[in-house]
């Protein structure tokens, strides 16, 4: 694995490898960490904003005794805004640096600088494009929270046309056996056709519904995203028109089996009501704990893959 792209990169032995790191990084992180990559650099260049992407990023290099520079709002505080192209930037900060995380507001931005790259480019989001790591860490919680991933019942729920995070967990969910999805969205912000294509072309089995309270009796997970108000920004009576349809508040809770998860990806706004955050099914605050976990797995398996 040169770079971390798309989540088409991974097939399951790599998962399971992933996986497996993951779990012994969470030791590593509880004894305060290690020096794997000591003498080692990561530069995360993040053109939109993050809270959990950039700073997980940084705490897993840092627990893995390596160091960090940065740039936490590249479209206003770097070259960009001389007219300098993401091409040259990686070309430049890569001869700095020995691994590359780049957040962007354009779709295939992470692919583009990986083609310019002397070293390792890590998508850590790319417009409406994908987010792999983010995936990478939701499966790591479905299989840490339910002990299994073949078999379940994932329900999406919210911006399915702009939301990165279910259009790469879509694609790591069709490695696994029968799986069943159910995409919950206002028509507007459906699941885009290209993700549907290919759940169809795995012979994943999915549907979409329009009741959320009809489906979360049967759910093992509930996937709940926000609704983009920033992919809205010249469209503002439209963002007003989807927003606010689909909530978990408690009364949801109630018809969602005793077992199931509720995730997000995060931040949120108003789509989970912050007194569900009690119920130990709502997984979301564990779920952005682990993307350190992860975070450590993919930079050991990039830059110390011997080690
Ligand atoms: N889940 C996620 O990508 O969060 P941030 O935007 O805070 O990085």
């Amino acid at each position: 694995m040169r770079h971390v792209v798309e989540s088409q990169q991974f097939d399951r032995p790599l998962l399971e490898r992933v996986f497996a790191l993951a779990n012994e990084m969470r030791e590593v992180a509880a004894s305060g960490g290690n020096t794997l990559l000591a003498g080692r650099i990561m530069a995360t260049l993040f053109y939109e904003p993050s809270t959990r992407t950039r700073l997980s990023f940084e705490t897993a290099m840092m627990r893995l005794g390596g160091q960090v520079i940065t740039t936490e709002n590249a479209r206003e505080f770097s070259s960009a805004l001389k007219g300098e192209t993401l091409e040259d930037t990686v070309r430049i900060v890569g001869s700095y640096a020995d691994v590359l995380v780049i957040r962007h507001y354009e779709s295939g931005a992470a692919g583009r600088a990986a083609a310019y790259s002397p070293v390792p480019v890590i998508n850590a989001g790319d417009g409406p494009g994908q987010h792999p790591t983010q995936a990478l860490l939701d499966l790591y919680t479905i299989q840490s929270e339910l002990g299994h991933i073949d078999g379940i019942r994932v329900v999406m729920v919210g911006d399915l046309a702009n939301g990165r995070t279910v259009r790469s967990l879509s694609y790591l969910l069709a490695l696994y056996q029968d799986i069943e999805i159910t995409f919950v969205a206002p028509p507007a912000v459906g699941m885009r056709e290209d993700i549907k294509e290919h759940l169809q072309n795995r012979g994943v089995v999915f549907s979409e519904e329009q009741d959320l309270r009809s489906v979360l009796p049967t759910a093992d997970v509930v996937y709940q995203t926000r609704i983009q108000k920033e992919r809205f920004a010249d469209r503002p009576g439209e963002y007003d028109q989807v927003r606010g349809i689909y909530v978990i508040d408690r009364e949801a809770m109630e018809l969602l089996p005793r077992d199931a998860i509720v995730m997000h990806p995060l931040p949120r706004v108003d789509e989970i009501r912050p007194d569900v955050d009690d119920d130990p099914r709502a997984a979301y605050f564990r779920q952005a704990a682990n993307g350190v976990f992860v975070r450590m797995a993919l930079l050991k398996l990039l830059l110390a893959p011997e080690a």
